[in-house]
C-alpha cells in the first residue's frame, strides 16, 4: 500500500506553499515558549474559534504544560467565499464558565478583525480575570476593525491560504502545510 509522506508535499490545488509542516511545528513550539513566559505556571482557559483553529489549538496546547481548560466557540463568516461576507455570527457559544479566569482566545487567522473583535467582546462581558489573544496567521494589511493579537505565529500578505485547519468551503483543513490556494479554484467552486 502506498504510504503518504508526512512531510509537506505540495497539493495540486495549491499555487505555492507558504509554510511547510516543519516551519509550522517550529513556530508553534516557539509560541508555546512565549505563552509559558506570559503565564508562568498558572492555569488558563483556552477559547478556540472553530473550525479553523482546531489544528493550531491542538498542537499549541501540547507545547504547554500549564493546567489548561478548553472551550470552543463556533463562528460563521465566510460561507464558501474567500472574502468575509457581512457580520460574523455566533453559531455555538461557550459552555464553560470563564468568569474570573485567565482566558487565551485562539484563532487560525486574523484578517479583517471582525471575528476576533466579536468573540473578544463576548468574552469581556463574561468578566474574565484577563484575556489575551493568539493567532497563527495575521493578514495585517486587511484589517477593517483595528485589532492586534498578543501572540502571532506569522504575519502574512493578503493571499487566501488553506491548510493546517484553514479551509476553503470546508476543504483542505487536513493539509499539513499552509499554502496559497490556486486562484482559479476560488470563485466559485463547482463542488461547493
Ligand atoms: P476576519 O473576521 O475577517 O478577521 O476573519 C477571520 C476568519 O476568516 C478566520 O477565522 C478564518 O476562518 C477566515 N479566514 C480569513 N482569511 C482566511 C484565509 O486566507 N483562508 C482561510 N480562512 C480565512
Ligand atoms: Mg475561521
Amino acid at each position: 500500500m502506498p504510504t503518504r509522506s508526512k512531510t509537506s508535499k505540495e497539493h495540486p490545488d495549491l499555487e505555492s506553499v507558504m509554510f511547510t509542516e516543519a516551519q509550522i511545528k517550529k513556530r508553534v513550539r516557539e509560541l508555546g515558549r512565549e505563552l509559558r513566559a506570559a503565564y508562568g505556571q498558572g492555569e488558563f482557559t483556552i477559547v478556540s474559534i472553530i473550525n479553523g483553529a482546531v489544528m493550531f489549538t491542538a498542537d499549541l496546547m501540547r507545547e504547554i504544560d500549564n493546567p489548561v481548560r478548553l472551550d470552543c466557540i463556533r463562528i460563521s463568516s465566510y460561507a464558501d467565499r474567500t472574502k468575509s461576507v457581512g457580520t460574523p455570527q455566533i453559531v455555538h457559544s461557550l459552555t464553560i464558565d470563564i468568569a474570573k479566569r485567565h482566558v487565551l482566545l485562539i484563532d487560525d487567522i486574523l484578517d479583517t478583525g471582525k471575528t476576533i473583535t466579536l468573540v473578544a467582546g463576548l468574552i469581556a462581558k463574561l468578566r474574565p480575570a484577563s484575556m489575551k489573544t493568539c493567532v497563527l496567521l495575521d493578514k495585517q494589511g486587511r484589517r477593517e476593525v483595528p485589532f492586534e493579537a498578543d501572540f502571532v505565529g506569522f504575519k502574512i500578505p493578503d493571499r487566501f491560504v488553506v491548510g493546517y485547519g484553514l479551509d476553503f468551503a470546508e476543504r483542505y483543513r487536513n493539509l499539513p502545510c499552509i499554502g496559497v490556494l490556486n486562484p482559479k479554484l476560488q470563485n466559485p467552486p463547482e463542488w461547493a
